[in-house]
């Protein structure tokens, strides 16, 4: 018996501003986006969505797919909490109409904490084999206006069924992690956007791959040509190159070549890429966008997989695609969702970016925008109120 992702499902929101836009404010050659660091745009919350609409977005089409029969165990990660005590999977579990026979918690460790939840998740679906367990991650990077952190910026969510019977991917027994105490990237309770030294957080991710990657080598006796594909933790998609390079020179490999990167990064780094960082929920958008654009069928192909979380937390595993997977993508959701967005001018960009919740304890609702299934509808006595919107 193998746990592992039964169904996936991504979800982000319909607005998104091109970086040649915001290049063309800040005075900063595009190039310096689309090439330097591999990004052309990022994706905004309009102010009637947040994690909690994102994550119930995300895990719709699987509850459709499903039902929500023998769901027991509901882990949402986030880095963008809105209570400082109540768990955000409560107000999705609530939105989905889950069994209450259920455990319902969130997680944090940066943009780790799905890992966190996916792993505790295949340990317990395997203690208990007829139960369910549902995954989310979802989230919204926030950085300084102008800030080097600005374009690096993004949101989305991913849900992810973990059960005994998987059809999309088992996961492997053996993982390599590595935790030490560094301040690469960080938010104070008080602050509403993210502090990054991002140049030593990029150095520290680099290393802790290493460290990471040692590890489940010693534990799994694997190298990496027996990874057919990776897909790694994207604050920005061209570091995805940097970490592919990294682990084939630990391996004694030769540099990897653009063909190279074609065929093992490629297809993993195209949601990405149009979205932005979505943090927790940043790997398994890239193992999505593999899965729904690899032209190769990937059954039986094995999927090397980095997860990071600043702080900092690095683990290195790897999971086998399922015969018949790609019957059970909802690639054409993604692509629809994706392919109709609306563009905002900088303008539209720097008004989203500065509308803050009302803070007042008052009666608020929220103007509608184009949301997903699910939409934050106003704001009473500090107690954020949902529905559905379609
Ligand atoms: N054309 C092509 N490439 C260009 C360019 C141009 N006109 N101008 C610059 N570049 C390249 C640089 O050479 C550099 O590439 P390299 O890293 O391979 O050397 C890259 O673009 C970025 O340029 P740089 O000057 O380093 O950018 P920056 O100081 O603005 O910082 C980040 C870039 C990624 C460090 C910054 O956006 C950041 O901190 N982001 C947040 C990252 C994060 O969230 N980390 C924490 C979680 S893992």
């Amino acid at each position: 018996m193998k746990a592992g992702i039964d169904l996936i499902s991504f979800y982000s929101s319909n607005y998104f501003l091109d970086l040649k836009t915001l290049a063309e404010a800040r005075g900063v050659d595009f190039n310096k986006f689309y090439i330097g660091i591999g990004q052309e745009k990022m994706a905004l919350p309009p102010p009637d969505e947040d994690i909690v609409t994102m994550a119930a977005s995300a895990a719709q089409p699987i509850i459709e797919k499903v039902g929500r029969e023998n769901i027991e165990l509901v882990v949402l990660a986030t880095e963008s909490c809105i209570d400082q005590s109540k768990a955000a999977s409560l107000f999705v579990h609530g939105l989905l109409g889950l069994p209450k026979r259920c455990r319902a918690i969130e997680l944090k460790e940066a943009c780790y904490g799905a890992t966190a939840g996916l792993q505790l998740a295949a340990a317990w679906v395997e203690k208990n084999p007829e139960a369910k367990a549902l995954i989310l991650a979802s989230d919204i990077a926030r950085y300084d206006l102008g800030s080097p952190g600005e374009p690096t910026q993004g949101c989305g969510a991913v849900a992810m069924l973990v059960s005994t019977k998987p059809r999309i991917m088992t996961l492997d027994p053996e993982c390599g992690y590595h935790a030490e105490d560094v301040m690469d990237f960080w938010r104070p309770t008080y602050r509403g956007e993210a502090l990054v030294d991002g140049k030593y957080s990029t150095r520290v991710y680099l290393s802790t791959i290493i460290e990471a990657w040692n590890q489940y080598r010693e534990r799994s006796g694997r190298t990496l040509s027996d990874l057919a594909r990776c897909c790694f933790h994207l604050p920005f998609t061209k570091i995805a190159e940097k970490a592919y390079e990294r682990l084939a020179k630990a391996c004694g490999l030769p540099s990897p070549t653009d063909a190279d990167f074609e065929l093992r990064l490629r297809e993993s780094l195209r949601y990405n890429r149009i979205t932005g960082n979505s943090y927790t929920a940043s790997l398994y958008e890239g193992l999505n966008s593999l899965l729904d654009h690899s032209t190769a069928d990937l059954s039986s192909q094995r999927i090397g997989l980095f997860s990071y979380g600043s702080g900092c937390m690095a683990e290195f595993f790897s999971g086998v695609v399922q015969p018949g997977y790609r019957q059970h993508l909802f690639t054409e959701k993604h692509l629809a969702l994706l392919n109709n967005r609306t563009e905002l001018t900088f303008q539209q960009y720097e008004d989203i970016f500065n509308y803050g919740v009302p803070e007042d304890g008052g009666n608020h609702s929220m103007a509608p925008y184009r949301t997903g299934p699910y939409r934050l509808a106003g704001i009473k006595d500090h107690k954020r109120l949902y529905e559905k919107s379609r």
